[in-house]
């Protein structure tokens, strides 16, 4: 059957064939003998205009009938090529009666209409949202950069692996870890009494596979007991993880991501046509807190992806960045938290960071060993930082974090005992694997709805998934 998707895929060679369309209703504008109507399927970006001539008023009354929202099935309907307009072709369909069938109906109280309505407001529809242009989107552009970076690591030789999410290890040691079970329980439904936790981050199991397959990838959920309700914080979020062996600087690193994350800019812009409408229909379906209007949002969001390519994004040390910050602190902006030597960036050091003071992605490296995890490779500097980075975004702050694996069995050993970690624990096959086969390797991590909402220049990331879970929301 026909999606509107592929009504617009065959503009240049249209057929006069009788067309059978089914879809939404975006909106429907009834004229004295003319009737316009918008139908979307959800495969395109744009809607589909379906025009309607009006022979009497039986047809007339039947329009009028119908309502935004409603699910329609259409036949016999002819095409028509109109260059001069908005849209490149239209439909039309002449005896309506016969020719369109209501497969759906709504309700008198059918919430999305052809006006503005705020996200904060379609936030309030978790089952209806994504029916609007706006939304729908997100969840577009989410899908074609899944494939644009499958695309790009396969042809670069990585292997996409699918890693566990039930474990008992806390990568990050952040001990934000959601509990499946305990050892207190053994039946079945708390996994067999022993302590397992949801995955905060797949790296330890990738650093075994890339010590076997040298580049290995995945998207995987993740999941993390923050208390943080902030719109850039999700209780279970996607990340894509990347691990690779024979790497041995953070440069190589860096100079990787930003020629991966480039790469899937490009292609982004390469079909902006596909991902971005010419319009978010006529209602203005954007973000009331901003007073512009969508369709220069649209632009801007061109824009971006057009000088996110062009630039060549910064790159700092953590202590460069902890000056810049001392700088700037009381005279250029008054920061809640004090820029300290030895202290984590905060959120609002890291949006002034890309936002305001470089105005482009910032790469800051080599942060205080006690501020990171217990994985990272020690520097060799004097300065007790570890080789890591993370890659912070105008508006969004950190969306990667990465580092050199610190491969040496005695240094990993020291710096365990050191946080007092059990290195017998379920941890002992990890340090294990730096005495079987070793190699330098590092790898990183991408917030995949940090990425999303970054790039559509939406700053809630609870809009690029589907069904958002916080600590905050209620589960459906
Ligand atoms: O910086 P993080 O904690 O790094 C890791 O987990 C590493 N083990 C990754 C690796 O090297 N393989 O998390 C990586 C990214 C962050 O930069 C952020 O974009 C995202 O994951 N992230 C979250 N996204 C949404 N909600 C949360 N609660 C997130 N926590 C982290
Ligand atoms: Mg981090």
């Amino acid at each position: 059957s026909l999606t509107v998707k592929s009504l617009y895929e065959r503009i240049q060679h249209a057929n006069h064939d009788s067309i059978s369309i089914a879809g939404w209703i975006k909106s429907i504008r009834l004229l004295k003998r003319i009737a316009f109507l918008d139908l979307q399927d959800g495969t395109s970006v744009n809607p589909l205009r379906i025009v309607v001539p009006l022979a009497n008023t039986d047809d007339a009354q039947f329009l009028k009938n119908l309502k935004t929202g409603q699910t329609l099935s259409i036949s016999n309907a002819t095409w028509q090529n109109t260059p001069n307009r908005k849209q490149p072709f239209e439909l039309q369909v002449k005896k309506p009666i016969e020719s369109i069938k209501l497969i759906g109906p709504v309700s008198e109280n059918y919430p999305l209409q052809k006006k503005y309505q705020s996200l904060r407001f379609l936030r309030s529809l978790p089952t209806l949202k994504y029916r609007t242009a706006y939304l729908s989107a997100i969840l577009r552009l989410r899908s074609f950069i899944e494939l644009q970076f499958m695309l790009y690591f396969q042809k670069n030789h990585f292997t996409k692996v699918s890693p566990p999410i039930l474990t008992s290890n806390d990568c990050e040691g952040a001990g934000e870890l959601f509990q499946v079970s305990t050892n207190m329980s053994s039946t079945a439904s708390s996994y067999f009494g022993k302590p397992t936790y949801l995955t905060v981050s797949t790296q330890l199991h990738l650093e075994i596979l890339a010590l076997s397959l040298s580049r290995c990838w995945t998207l995987s959920p993740c999941f993390r007991a923050e208390r943080s309700d902030t719109p850039r914080h999700l209780s279970e979020f996607w990340m894509l993880e990347v691990e690779m062996c024979f790497v041995d600087s953070i440069a190589e690193l860096t100079s990787f991501v930003e020629t991966t994350i480039k790469h899937v800019i490009n292609a982004c812009m390469n079909n902006q046509e596909e991902l971005l409408p010419k319009q978010f229909v006529s209602s203005q379906e954007g973000d009331s807190s901003s007073d512009i209007s969508i369709n220069q949002e649209i632009q801007q969001i061109k824009t971006r992806w057009k000088d996110l390519t062009n630039e060549k994004w910064q790159k700092i040390t953590y202590t460069q960045a902890i000056e810049i910050l001392n700088k700037c602190h009381n005279e250029v902006s008054h920061f809640k938290y004090e820029p300290k030597w030895g202290q984590p960036l905060q959120t609002e050091h890291e949006k002034f960071l890309a936002g305001e003071y470089f105005k482009s992605p910032v790469f800051v490296t080599d942060y205080p060993r006690v501020c990171k995890a217990f994985y990272m490779k020690q520097n060799s500097t004097p300065d007790d930082t570890v080789a890591c980075f993370d890659l912070l975004v105008p508006g969004m702050g950190e969306i990667i974090g990465g580092s050199l694996r610190e491969d040496n069995y005695d240094k990993l050993c020291r710096e365990m005992e050191e946080r007092g970690m059990n290195k017998s624990g379920e941890l002992d096959w990890y340090i294990s694997l730096r005495k079987e086969g070793s190699a330098p390797h590092g790898g990183f991590g991408l917030g995949f709805e940090r990425f999303i909402s970054y790039l559509f220049g939406n700053h809630n990331i609870r809009d690029a998934i589907p069904f958002h879970r916080t600590s905050a929301g209620s589960i459906d």
